[in-house]
C-alpha cells in the first residue's frame, strides 16, 4: 500500500516544486486548543489537525466550508476521541504521533524517516524523506472519501462513517476488487455477490484502480493509465473540488465544493432501501414521505428502541417449537403484500407449490422463520431475515411465522441472536499490526491468490455474475447464482493461527479451526492433500458446483483457495462435532427420538445431492465421521463433491477405490460402474450404526454373532427379536423394524435392489410400506474381506 504510484507523484512533485505547499518542519506540534491547532494547506481550503467532534477532538483532514466543515480523512479512526491535552508532533527524529493526555504516543505514519511534510492543496498530507520523496500520504490510506487526484487502488476499500458526525467505522463498505469491479457491501458479510448491492460491472476489465479526477470524472485504470472512463462530465465547474464519499447510509456519493458549498453531482443508488443492510436483522426498508424507514417485521420488536436500523427480535417464544400440524396452536401466519426480498441466500428449499401450501409448509417447519412466495415459487428463510423491502411496485408476497405466546424476557431465545454483521459498527484497536490483519481478513487480500487462478476464475464469474440481476428479486431463483469467496493463502494462514487447532483428518486431509472478522465468524479450513492432480479449470469447476449446492443438512461449503499446490476449502464450522463422536464416543447415548431425526436429516442431505441439486453428486464416502453436528443438532453432511461430480449418464467408473472400508458398497470391489446406488449402501450401514449406537464392526461383544453388525441385526430381524439391538431403550417398536427394514434394503449386495434416496425417505416416513427384505447376500464375507486385518 505504501508504494507511490508514478502519476500521483509526479503531480506532488509538480506541486512540490511549485513551492506552493508550506514545509512543516521537525519538531511542529499542534494541540486541540491553543493555536496553532491544525497546519492549513497553502489556498487554506484544506486543514489537518484536531477536528472537533462531539466531546473530543480527532486528527483529521477536513475542507473548509462557509458554513460548515467536511472531514476527508480520519486517523486511527476507530481509536475513540482525544482529549483536549493531547498533542500532535512530528518529532525531531522524524515520526508523526499523537500524545495522548496519559502520555500515550500512539504513531499517525508508520514511518520515523520524515524530514519535513506538507498539507497539500489536493488535501493529501505528506510526509517527505530527506530527498524530498515521499514517503507517506493520507492518500494512500482513505477512509471514507477520495479526492480529486486521489485513487482505490486493488484491494483498496473504503469504509463509510458511522453517522454524518461519528467518523469512526461504520457499516458499509466499497472495494476495489481485483477482479476490476468496485462493489458496495455492508461490512463483515462474506463479500460474495449475494451481499452486493451496487456494483460498477467492470469486472474483468484490465483495471487495477478507481479514480477521481481533479474535473470530477470517475475512471478506471491500471499502470498504464486511465483506460476507462465511469463517469464522463463534459463541463467541468472550474476551481471546485471534487469528493467522492461512502456516506453513513451505504450510497457512494460525487459532491463539488465551489465557493464554500457543496452540491451533489452523482449517487450510486438513490433507493436507500437498495443498501444491503441498511435494516438491520429482521426488520423491513419503507419509505415515508420520501424518507427511509426500518420497520419490524411483524412478531418482532426493535433490538433498540433508539435506532430503528438496528434491527429487531423475535417477540415470542419458540422453545415450544415441534414441527408438523401441532404448530397451528403455537403459531399462525402473517401475511404482507409488495415484497421485494433481495437475500438470494438460501439455507432452506426454494419450492414450486400453491401458495396456500407455501403458508403452511412453513408453519409447520421449525426452522422457517418467513417464506416468500411469488410466481408459483416459494422461498423459506431462517432467522434473521435480512434484506427485505416493501415497496408498492413488487407483486411478491411474504409469509411471516408469528408466535401467539409472548415471550418471556427472563426465560427464553429470541433465535439466534442478531450477529454483529449489520448491527454494529466496527472498532479497530490502535495497533497498526492489527488493522492490517483486520484489512486483511475483511478481505483486501481477496486476490492475492495465483493470477491464474484468478482469471480463471474471473472469466467464470464474468458469465455467472450479473450483480444487477442479483439486486432484482424477479430474478430469484431463476438465476440461483451463488459465488465462492476466493481467499489467499496467507489469509487462511492467519484465520488459523497457521493451521495451530485440528479438527480432525478427513480423506483428503487435515481440518483446522479459523475465524474471520476477528473472531466473529468461526470457519473449519480443509487443506486438501491426497487430491488426484488435476488442472486448475477442474478444480474452480468443482468448487463452483459445491458451491451452489444449498441445503439445510450439507455443511456450507464458503470459499477456497487455489494457490500453486495449495488448495484449501473454507467451511462454515459446526460446533457439535462429527456424528461418530457422539454415536461411539460420547458419555450420553443419543435419545431414540434424536436419532431417528437424525436419519431422517441425513437422507435429505444425500437425496439433494443425488436428485435436487444442479448436477448430482455421488458423496462416496458417507460415513458418521462425514456427518456433522452444528450448535442446533442437525447433522449436516460434509466432504461431498470431491469424489469427482457424477456424469448425467451415471456410468462414469472410477479408477481407484474411494472411501472407507466397513461402509464401501460391494461394487467397489467388482469394478463395476458405480452410482448413487453406492451412497445408499452407505447410507444403510451408517443407519444400522444409528439404530444400534455401535459401529458395524465391533469385537469387544458378548457373542461372537454380534461382531459384524448387519448379519446380527439380519439374524434379529429374521428370529424377530429387534429389542435385543435397542435393550433398555425406549424406542418404538414398530418405527425400529420400519427403520431395519429400510436398512437391510439399502445394504443389499445388488445395486439395483437398492431403494433410491427418495424412497428411503418414504419409507423412513411412513409414506410408503417397507416390504421384508432378502439377506443381504455375501453380507458377512464382503464386510469381513474389506476390514483391515485386526
Ligand atoms: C530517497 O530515499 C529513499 C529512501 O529513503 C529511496 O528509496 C529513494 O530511492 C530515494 N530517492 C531519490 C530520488 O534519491
Ligand atoms: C461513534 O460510533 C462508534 C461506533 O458506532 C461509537 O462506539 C462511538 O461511541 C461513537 N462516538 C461518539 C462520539 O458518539
Ligand atoms: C479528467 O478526465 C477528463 C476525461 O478524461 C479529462 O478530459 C480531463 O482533462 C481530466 N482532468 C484532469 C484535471 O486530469
Ligand atoms: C492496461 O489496459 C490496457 C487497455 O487499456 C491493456 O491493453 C493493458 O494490457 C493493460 N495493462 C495491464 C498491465 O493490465
Ligand atoms: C463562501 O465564501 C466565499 C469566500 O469566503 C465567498 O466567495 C462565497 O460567496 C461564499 N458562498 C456563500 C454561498 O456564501
Ligand atoms: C409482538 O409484536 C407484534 C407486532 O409486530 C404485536 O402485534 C404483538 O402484540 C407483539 N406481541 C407481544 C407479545 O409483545
Ligand atoms: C413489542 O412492542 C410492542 C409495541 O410495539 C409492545 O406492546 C410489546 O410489549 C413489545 N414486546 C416485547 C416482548 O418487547
Ligand atoms: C394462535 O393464533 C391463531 C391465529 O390467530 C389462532 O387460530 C389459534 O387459535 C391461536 N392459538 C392459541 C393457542 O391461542
Ligand atoms: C417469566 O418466567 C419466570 C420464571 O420462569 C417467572 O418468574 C416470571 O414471572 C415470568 N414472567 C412473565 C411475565 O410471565
Ligand atoms: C424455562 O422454562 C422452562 C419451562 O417452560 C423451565 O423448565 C426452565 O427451567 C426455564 N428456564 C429458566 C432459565 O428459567
Ligand atoms: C453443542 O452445541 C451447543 C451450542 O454451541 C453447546 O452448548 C453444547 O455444549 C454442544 N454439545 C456438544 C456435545 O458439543
Ligand atoms: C468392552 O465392553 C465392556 C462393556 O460392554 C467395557 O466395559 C469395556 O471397556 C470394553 N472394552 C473395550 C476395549 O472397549
Amino acid at each position: 500500500m505504501s508504494a507511490i504510484a508514478p502519476p500521483i507523484l509526479f503531480l506532488l512533485f509538480i506541486s512540490f516544486l511549485g513551492g506552493r505547499a508550506q514545509q512543516i518542519t521537525l519538531g511542529s506540534s499542534l494541540s486541540p486548543t491553543t493555536p496553532p491547532t491544525s497546519w492549513p494547506s497553502p489556498s487554506g481550503l484544506f486543514k489537518f489537525g484536531f477536528y472537533r467532534q462531539d466531546t473530543g477532538f480527532a486528527i483529521a483532514i477536513w475542507l473548509v466550508g462557509n458554513e460548515s466543515d467536511t472531514v476527508v480523512w480520519t486517523a486511527n479512526r476507530d481509536d475513540g476521541l482525544l482529549s483536549s491535552n493531547a498533542k500532535l508532533q512530528l518529532t525531531k527524529d522524524g515520526s508523526l504521533l499523537v500524545q495522548t493526555e496519559q502520555g500515550k504516543e500512539m504513531p499517525i505514519a508508520d514511518t520515523t524517516e520524515a524530514s519535513s511534510a506538507s498539507m497539500l492543496d489536493s488535501g493529501n498530507f505528506v510526509l517527505y524523506s530527506k530527498n524530498s520523496s515521499v514517503i507517506w500520504q493520507s492518500f494512500d490510506r482513505p477512509t471514507d472519501t477520495i479526492l480529486g487526484g486521489q485513487r482505490l487502488s486493488s484491494e483498496q476499500q473504503l469504509i463509510s462513517g458511522s453517522s454524518r458526525t461519528n467518523h469512526s467505522s461504520g457499516r458499509f463498505c466499497l472495494r476495489m476488487q481485483g477482479d476490476g469491479n468496485l462493489v458496495l457491501y455492508p461490512v463483515n458479510t462474506l463479500i460474495t455477490p449475494r451481499d452486493a448491492y451496487w456494483a460498477s460491472n467492470t469486472y474483468g476489465r484490465p483495471v487495477t484502480y478507481f479514480y477521481l479526477n481533479d474535473t470530477g470524472n470517475l475512471a478506471f485504470g491500471n499502470s498504464s493509465g486511465v483506460n476507462y472512463m465511469y463517469r464522463g462530465v463534459s463541463s467541468a465547474k472550474i476551481n471546485a473540488i471534487y469528493r467522492a464519499t461512502l456516506e453513513s447510509d451505504g450510497i457512494f456519493r460525487l459532491y463539488a465544493h465551489y465557493e464554500g458549498v457543496s452540491s451533489l453531482e452523482w449517487e450510486a443508488l438513490d433507493n436507500t432501501c437498495k443498501v444491503k443492510g441498511f435494516c438491520g436483522f429482521n426488520s423491513y426498508c419503507t419509505f415515508n414521505d420520501d424518507k427511509p424507514y426500518c420497520l419490524c417485521l411483524p412478531g418482532f420488536n426493535y433490538t433498540d428502541q433508539n435506532d430503528m436500523t438496528l434491527g429487531c427480535r423475535r417477540n415470542f417464544s419458540e422453545s415450544q417449537c415441534r414441527g408438523g400440524k401441532e404448530n397451528a396452536v403455537l403459531y399462525y401466519i402473517s401475511e404482507m403484500e409488495s415484497i421485494s426480498w433481495n437475500d438470494i441466500n438460501l439455507p432452506l428449499l426454494s419450492k414450486r407449490m400453491p401458495k396456500e401450501e407455501c403458508s403452511l409448509s412453513c408453519l409447520e417447519d421449525c426452522n422457517c422463520a418467513a417464506a416468500s412466495y411469488k410466481d408459483g415459487t416459494c422461498f423459506m428463510y431462517e432467522l434473521p431475515l435480512k434484506y427485505i423491502i416493501r415497496d408498492t411496485s413488487s407483486t411478491m408476497m411474504a409469509f411471516i411465522k408469528v408466535g401467539n405466546k409472548s415471550l418471556n424476557h427472563s426465560n427464553d431465545t429470541y433465535g439466534p441472536e442478531p450477529s454483529p454483521i449489520l448491527t454494529t459498527s466496527i472498532s479497530i484497536t490502535s495497533n497498526k499490526a492489527i488493522v492490517k490483519i483486520v484489512c486483511l481478513t475483511l478481505g483486501f487480500s481477496l486476490f492475492l491468490c495465483s493470477s491464474i487462478a484468478v482469471s480463471i476464475h474471473l472469466i467464470y464469474k464474468i458469465q455467472v455474475l450479473k450483480y444487477k440481476r442479483l439486486l432484482d428479486i424477479g430474478e430469484l431463483g431463476l438465476t440461483e447464482e451463488v459465488t465462492l469467496r476466493t481467499f489467499s493463502y496467507n489469509e487462511l494462514s492467519r484465520a488459523t493461527n497457521h493451521f495451530k487447532e485440528e479438527l480432525g483428518k478427513g480423506s483428503f486431509g487435515a481440518v483446522y479451526k479459523g475465524t474471520l472478522y476477528r473472531g466473529r465468524r468461526v470457519i473449519a479450513v480443509k487443506r486438501l492433500e491426497k487430491l488426484v492432480e488435476e488442472g486448475e479449470r477442474e478444480f474452480q469447476a468443482e468448487m463452483q458446483a459445491i458451491g451452489r449446492t444449498h441445503h439445510r443438512n450439507l455443511v456450507r461449503l464458503l470459499g477456497y483457495c487455489s494457490e500453486g499446490s495449495k488448495r484449501l476449502l473454507v467451511y462454515e464450522y459446526m460446533s457439535n462435532g462429527s456424528l461418530a463422536k457422539l454415536l461411539f464416543g460420547a458419555t450420553r447415548r443419543l435419545y431414540w427420538d434424536e436419532r431417528v431425526r437424525i436419519a431422517l436429516d441425513i437422507a435429505r442431505g444425500i437425496l439433494y445431492l443425488h436428485e435436487e441439486c444442479e448436477a448430482p453428486i455421488i458423496h462416496c464416502d458417507i460415513k458418521p465421521e462425514n456427518i456433522l453436528m452444528d450448535e442446533f443438532w442437525t447433522a449436516k453432511i460434509s466432504d461431498f463433491g470431491l469424489a469427482k461430480l457424477l456424469m448425467p449418464d451415471q456410468t462414469r467408473t472410477f479408477t481407484g477405490v474411494r472411501g472407507t472400508r466397513g461402509y464401501l458398497a460391494p461394487e467397489w470391489q467388482k469394478n463395476t460402474p458405480i452410482s448413487v446406488k453406492a451412497d445408499v449402501y452407505s447410507y444403510g450401514i451408517v443407519l444400522l450404526e444409528i439404530l444400534c449406537c455401535r459401529k458395524n464392526l465391533d469385537v469387544n461383544v458378548s457373542e461372537p454373532e454380534q461382531i459384524l453388525l448387519a448379519s446380527w441385526v439380519y439374524k434379529c430381524f429374521v428370529a424377530g427379536e429387534l429389542h435385543k439391538l435397542v435393550l433398555g431403550e425406549d424406542a418404538d417398536k414398530n418405527v425400529l423394524e420400519n427403520m431395519v427394514k429400510v436398512a437391510l434394503w439399502c445394504i443389499q449386495d445388488e445395486p439395483v435392489l437398492r431403494p433410491t434416496m427418495k424412497s428411503v425417505i418414504f419409507m423412513m416416513e411412513g409414506i410408503t410400506e417397507v416390504s421384508i427384505p432378502p439377506s443381504p447376500t455375501d453380507i458377512s464375507l464382503w464386510a469381513l474381506t474389506t476390514f483391515p486385518a485386526s
